[in-house]
């Protein structure tokens, strides 16, 4: 039976050190890091995704302004909110809520974020950065993956690391993470063929498909570290919610072979804000 990684105990202890942190900041320069969010539309996860992370950054001391957008908000107005809180010195970090509504395009609006401020690591600029080598910031979700791998204490140096999911908040920058830390990688997506023999050779397996128990018991390697980076909802009539949440991986099948795995949810999911308010104080302490 694998080793369960527990990342809601892991971002508790780490929350709290964020907490001292700040409140240290704060005596010394009479004012707290400032983490402003600016989500377009009311896409249900990143409502809550929201909500958790002013949650937390309040929790911590931390100053935390939302700017809420329509969902048929115009580019420009999008481009020029950012540009204002470029410009704004009590602001330490920007975000923008993903997935936006279709008619925006991605790409062109987080590419104005300030590099100082770009707290989630998505700049071109910052993933250029992170690809050279020697990252700035570097995007939230993957560094909470490397936190829970390094909970394992294994050396990294030479292993085989497989990766389902290209996403650029995901897939492609934690491939440069482990391969900084000497892995051989392999970033596989859906439409990569024999996927079960590749995931089979993992030593590291980390899947962000976005897809219920895409990845099987008989796709894991004995005594492989998994992480799972998908949070799905599946329809459960039995929960006052109407669903609940699963992973990418079959856990109950993959935890009979892995040596470690982290669960959905209390994996890797609770570490993605918690990184966010780390690299918010990081800028704060970079930028004052
Ligand atoms: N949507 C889901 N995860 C994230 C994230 O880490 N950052 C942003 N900006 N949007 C997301």
């Amino acid at each position: 039976m694998a080793k369960i990684l527990d990342g809601k105990k892991l971002s508790e202890e780490i929350l709290l050190k964020l907490k001292r942190e700040v409140t240290g900041l704060k005596e010394k320069y009479k004012k707290a890091p400032h983490l402003a969010v600016i989500m377009a539309g009311t896409y249900p996860p990143s409502i809550v995704y929201v909500n958790i992370k002013g949650k937390k950054a309040k929790e911590i001391g931390m100053d935390f302004t939302l700017f809420k957008m329509p969902e048929t908000v115009e580019e420009q107005l999008v481009i020029k909110t950012i540009n204002k809180l470029n410009r704004d010195k009590k602001i330490n970090g920007i975000i923008v809520q993903l997935p936006l509504p279709k008619h925006l395009n991605e790409r062109r609006i987080l590419d104005h974020i300030a590099i100082e401020k770009d707290v989630d690591g998505l700049t071109t600029e910052n993933i250029g950065a992170l690809v050279s080598g020697y990252p700035y910031y570097i995007p939230c979700t993957p560094q909470g993956i490397m936190e829970l791998v390094k909970l394992t204490k294994q050396k990294l140096e030479g292993k085989r690391a497989v990766i389902i999911g290209r996403s650029n908040i995901v897939g492609k920058p934690i491939a440069f993470l482990l391969l900084k830390e000497h892995c051989t990688v392999t970033l596989c997506h859906s439409r990569t063929r024999d996927l079960d023999r590749e995931a089979a050779s993992a030593d590291i397996l980390v899947v962000a498909i976005g897809r219920p128990h895409f990845v099987k018991g008989s796709w894991v390697k004995k005594a492989a570290t998994v992480i799972d980076v998908g949070i799905n909802r599946v329809e459960d009539k039995t929960s006052p919610k109407g669903y609940h949440l699963v992973g990418d991986v079959d856990f109950k099948a993959a935890v009979k072979k892995a040596a470690y795995i982290t669960p959905v949810p209390g994996g890797v999911g609770p570490l993605t804000s918690i990184m966010l308010l780390k690299n918010t104080i990081e800028s704060f302490k970079k930028n004052y």
